[in-house]
């Protein structure tokens, strides 16, 4: 069953998600070739908390850190560590938080210093790709029609999306109902409504659409050990159209 939200929902998911774009912001500024991703990991729980917010993935399923860091090859779903950040590295940085109960989410793929022009444009198409689906995101069109919109932007670049995990409903809960896949024909699935949140997250790899999960259970990288980036927003479908809520 797919949660509608009223206006108040909607306000409470807002606000969490401002959290998250803030938070994300300060990360971006921070960051610098050299550190850890813990110490990243640190500096962001931080900026949660000073802001009223708590981290939404910490004890999720026993994760146990505030942000996912995905560097390069790693897809999504990297764990803080002593990993030492590079110039020429692309880092996945993807945080959540909650607010009053509720749930905000978003991810961004940024290059450190000097990168190939060719994983710029993997980050580019990336988050245009998830631009093209929240496109769609309107009252009338069919959940698959986001999916097909990220798909297609992302196969014309050349580049693979990750079909092994999906973006998801938002509310009460991290993920709610329903599944929203980065892939597949339009036209299928509910019809989209005022009221429904979701958090939209295209994974696309550089090579083949494969991923693996490393031995510590919840890192992800490319089969083929291809660069990969990752772009998640929060938005609110409203009677004026998509909405993004964890946008600046
Ligand atoms: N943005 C990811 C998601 O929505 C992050 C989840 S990490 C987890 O699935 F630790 F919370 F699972
Ligand atoms: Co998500």
């Amino acid at each position: 069953m797919i949660i509608l939200k009223s206006k108040e929902e909607v306000a409470k998911i807002a606000k969490a998600s401002r959290i998250v774009a803030e938070s994300l912001e300060a990360l971006r500024a921070y960051l610098k070739p050299g550190m850890t991703t813990k110490e990243l990991d640190q500096f962001v729980e931080k900026q949660i908390r000073e802001r009223g917010g708590i981290p939404a993935f910490k004890g999720y399923r026993d994760y146990p850190a505030t942000i996912c860091i995905s560097v390069n090859e790693e897809v999504v779903h990297g764990i803080p560590s002593d990993k030492v950040i590079k110039e020429g590295d692309i880092v996945g940085l993807d945080l959540g938080a909650i607010y009053d109960g509720f749930y905000g989410d978003s991810a961004v793929t940024v290059a450190v210093g000097e990168i190939q022009p060719e994983a710029k444009r993997l980050i580019q198409v990336t988050e245009a790709s998830l631009y093209a689906g929240i496109e769609q995101a309107r009252e009338g069109s069919r959940l698959s029609d986001i999916s097909h919109a990220v798909q297609s932007h992302v196969e014309q670049a050349g580049f693979s999306v990750v079909t092994d995990f999906v973006g998801h409903g938002i509310g009460r809960s991290l993920h709610e109902e329903p599944q929203v896949p980065n892939f597949g024909p339009p036209g299928r699935g509910p019809r989209l409504r005022e009221g429904m949140v979701l958090a939209i997250e295209p994974m696309v790899n550089m090579g083949k659409p494969a991923v693996r999960v490393l031995d510590d259970h919840w890192t992800a990288v490319t089969a083929d050990g291809s660069l990969s980036a990752h772009f998640e927003h929060t938005i609110a479908i409203t009677k004026e159209g998509p909405v993004i809520l964890s946008k600046l």
